[in-house]
């Protein structure tokens, strides 16, 4: 039956594996041993079911994300060491798959690593000065080298397709060649970049046809000008700029170290303009450059750009097919800034709920209420009004449950229907994962089904905890809605 269903399974071999390993059974153990103390060989098993339960529960989960990037475009900028390390064998699977998936995608690559063993063997140098490599002949020479010698590492790994590997029967098509246009970088600070250049035009209608042909295109850091020169280009770059060419929807950078906050915590999630704040506080020029590379993709229409650490080998995956993802994404603002709320905006907050606590669509609040609470608010702001907010309620001290609490969602009526409230739900949602809360719970008199749509499960009112059951307001009989985060 497994090798039946074996050569049904659409999906790359990596999740039929998962599908076709099957959970053990408790019974099977009970049922050829008489003792009571389970054997190390019953507990790796009650062990391998276990993980393949969650195997199976990670997949149902991922469904949602399968679906959406069935012909998603996503860019992907690898920095050259990594193409000489160890997760360069675990990548090329992960690839195999998320073609498997219908995803289109770009490689692009660096080559920096490369070229400075080159040119150690070779007795040469170059320059390097903020980022940016002075190209001379020695340093050309090397990189149409190594580009040439890392397209034929990939067009190999690529064809693999040895049976009992993820790679089983998994051979793609590959293709490159010269899809993005070049001009001289110039002279900077009176220092001639010589054969560095910049990307002058990307031609997108080409790598579109490929694409949609289902090859996956490799891009490696070097242009071509109208003139026939050969220049070296930033990855970061090319990378960049062809993301924005395609209108892509998600661009991914590898990077040595993930961005962190004041507090030296890892930033998992943040708006173009926060990360702009954030980039001069990194402790490091070369995430800094990718933050702002990050940032221009955003503004120029990159729905979504993701840092994922390099020393992390599950780090795609994990990011395109969880819901916490294990990077650092980073959005475009799409309308309005979303913000914490401070007390300047109690007014327009009263100004905007009114209306709807005269409906009963929202529990009453009073103004002294809402000072008290207004560091839970957040808010959008358009031109100087509210025209949305929500509050979250977690405290993550005095909480054994780790329940945290949505109230108040609204949007001013000439602005719904544009996924304000959604971005304000999905915010907190996040904000209360990195409180580390495992379920969220509101109260609804006339939005069940918004809630519904978005994942929330209803929930009798005798089943909140005991505080909250004491605040239910009986009259007015709201529904119960729960969230697993
Ligand atoms: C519910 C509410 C917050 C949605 O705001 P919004 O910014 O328009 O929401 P989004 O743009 O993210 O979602 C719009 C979608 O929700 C649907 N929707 C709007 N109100 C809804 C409701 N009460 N019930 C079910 N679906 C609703 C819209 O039809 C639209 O559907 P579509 O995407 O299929 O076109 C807004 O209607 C509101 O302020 N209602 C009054 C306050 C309230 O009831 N809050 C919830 C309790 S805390």
């Amino acid at each position: 039956m497994r090798s039946k269903r074996g050569s049904e399974c659409v999906f790359a071999p990596v999740f039929c594996q998962i599908l076709l390993a099957g959970p053990v059974i408790p019974s099977m153990i009970e049922d050829n041993n008489d003792s009571v103390v389970p054997t190390d060989t019953q507990l790796s098993m009650v062990d391998d079911s276990k993980s393949h339960d969650l195997a199976i529960q990670w997949f149902r989960e991922a469904s949602p994300y399968i679906k959406a990037y069935r012909g998603a475009t996503v860019v992907l900028c690898l920095p050259g060491d990594l193409i000489e390390s160890d997760l360069f064998n675990t990548l090329i699977p992960d690839l195999t798959l998320l073609s498997h998936l219908g995803v289109q995608l770009v490689v692009g690559f660096g080559l920096r690593a490369q070229i400075d063993a080159y040119l150690n063997n070779e007795q040469e140098t170059s320059t390097v000065i903020d980022g940016r490599r002075v190209t001379n002949d020695a340093a050309l020479n090397a990189i149409l080298t190594a580009a040439g010698k890392a397209r034929a590492k990939f067009e190999s790994r690529l064809s693999m397709g040895l049976p009992n590997t993820p790679m089983a029967g998994a051979r793609l098509s590959v293709c490159s060649g010269n899809f993005i246009s070049a001009q001289p970088y110039g002279v900077h600070n009176g220092v001639d970049y010589e054969h560095t250049g910049t990307v002058r035009q990307v031609h997108s209608n080409e790598l579109r046809t490929h694409l949609a042909s289902g090859n996956i295109v490799l891009l490696p850091p070097t242009g071509y000008s109208l003139t026939g020169d050969s220049f070296n280009l930033p990855s970061e770059e090319v990378c960049a700029e062809t993301a924005i060419a395609l209108n892509a929807d998600k661009l991914i950078f590898f990077v040595e170290k993930l961005p962190v906050d004041s507090d030296g915590a890892v930033v998992r999630e943040a708006s173009a303009n926060t990360m702009e704040r954030l980039a001069s506080q990194q402790n490091n020029e070369a995430l800094m450059r990718t933050i702002q590379r990050a940032i221009k993709a955003c503004r120029k229409g990159v729905a979504r750009v993701h840092l994922l650490s390099l020393s992390d080998s599950n780090a795609l995956l994990r990011e395109l097919f969880t819901r916490d993802g294990g990077g650092t994404l980073v959005t475009a603002e799409r309308w309005e800034n979303l913000r914490a709320a401070t007390v300047q905006d109690v007014n327009g907050i009263i100004n905007l709920i009114e209306p709807q606590q005269e409906k009963g669509s929202l529990a009453l609040r009073t103004r002294e209420q809402l000072e008290i609470d207004i560091d839970h608010f957040v808010v959008c702001e358009r031109e100087g009004m509210v025209i949305a907010c929500a509050a979250l309620f977690a405290e993550p001290e005095s909480n054994p449950d780790r329940l945290a609490e949505i109230a108040c969602v609204v949007t001013h009526p000439d602005y719904r229907g544009q996924g304000r409230a959604a971005d304000l739900v999905a915010h907190l949602e996040n904000k209360a994962r990195s409180l580390h809360m495992k379920t969220v719970m509101l109260l609804s008199t006339n939005a069940a089904h918004w809630f519904i749509e978005r994942g929330y499960i209803e929930q009798a009112p005798e089943d909140m905890p005991t505080p909250r059951k004491i605040a239910y307001d009986n009259k007015r009989n709201s529904k119960v809605f729960v969230k697993q985060l």
